[in-house]
């Protein structure tokens, strides 16, 4: 999708992270931006410091993993700026998890809830207008290096981000085979800035637990290896370079690219999987 200027961009998760870059580089780009997020107070602080800006913006306060809501986004934007020229399924929460036991289980639906989940929503909600429109459009789904690579403790982010590829692939080729005019992208970054390692903050209230030792011990990691990671203006202009010149994976982590090789070559020489630690 050549043309930006002018155009509509609707993105999830837009309040902080890898969404609100998104948004300044969109914006920079002339696009007019429907920001949405579950988080009130730093949806208005994106905003206002992006009216400041002078870019066009308008929030919407919702929950991506209530179809409901995601549907009532669509008809938000499309009411307020008309067509839809781009959106970007963002909004994600990481999570750690190990596959055996029952205890955490409510707390894997709702990383899948709104990382795939939500996802699939999106793209099924905004596809039939963005198809109907006859104008090129493109979709952006944010997965993660974890969509290729599925570390150990990681059970429901890795599903999810599994999930994310797959669709999007899937998009992808129907797109092509149909002859629409709409592009698709797969974003996997590896750590990057963001408070990915505080999405807890998010978390229902019902689900929150005491934490472990062992808990604890993962965040700490957690925290340092996102804040050892990659700007997220970086990601962000990898996201619009794509969008503009229709390339379908954004992989923004060169060191992480050996790592993909090394799990198609265990494939297809029967390797089995050991653990590791990395992007
Ligand atoms: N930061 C990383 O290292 C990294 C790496 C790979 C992929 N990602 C992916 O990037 C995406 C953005 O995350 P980020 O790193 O910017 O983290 P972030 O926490 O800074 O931003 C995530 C945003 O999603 C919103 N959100 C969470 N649950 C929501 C819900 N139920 N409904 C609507 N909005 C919701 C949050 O409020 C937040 O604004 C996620 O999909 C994440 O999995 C992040």
């Amino acid at each position: 999708m050549e043309q930006l200027a002018g155009h509509t961009a609707v993105i999830t998760g837009g309040a902080s992270g890898i969404g609100l870059a998104m948004a300044h580089r969109f914006g920079a780009e002339g696009m007019k931006l429907m920001l949405a997020d579950i988080e009130v107070g730093p949806l208005a602080g994106a905003v206002e410091a992006l009216r400041a800006d002078g870019y066009e913006v308008e929030s919407f306060e919702f929950d991506v993993r209530e179809l409901d809501q995601v549907r009532a986004l669509e008809a938000a934007a499309r009411e307020r700026f008309g067509n839809i020229h781009l959106l970007c399924n963002n909004a994600g929460v990481g999570a750690g998890g190990q596959v055996a036991g029952l205890d955490d289980i409510e707390r894997w639906r709702w990383t899948i809830d709104i990382n795939l989940w939500g996802v699939i929503y999106g793209c099924k909600t905004f596809l039939p207008g963005m198809i109907a429109q006859g104008e090129p459009a493109h979709i952006v789904n944010t997965a993660s290096m974890a969509g290729h690579l599925a570390n150990a403790f990681m059970g429901a982010y890795n599903v999810s981000k599994y999930g994310v590829v797959a669709l999007s692939e899937t998009l992808s080729r129907e797109m092509q085979v149909a002859g629409n005019s709409v592009g698709v992208s797969v974003l996997c970054p590896a750590f990057v800035q963001t408070g990915i390692a505080d999405s807890a903050r998010n978390l229902p209230a019902e689900l929150h637990v005491e934490p472990t030792e062992e808990g604890e011990a993962m965040k700490q990691i957690m925290d340092a290896l996102v804040a050892g990671g990659m700007e997220t203006h970086v990601v962000a202009d990898a996201v619009c370079d794509a969008v503009i010149n229709n390339n379908f994976w954004i992989l923004t982590h060169d060191d992480s690219k050996p790592a993909i090789m090394s799990r198609a070559d265990d494939i297809i020489s029967n390797v089995n999987p050991v653990p590791y630690m990395g992007g």
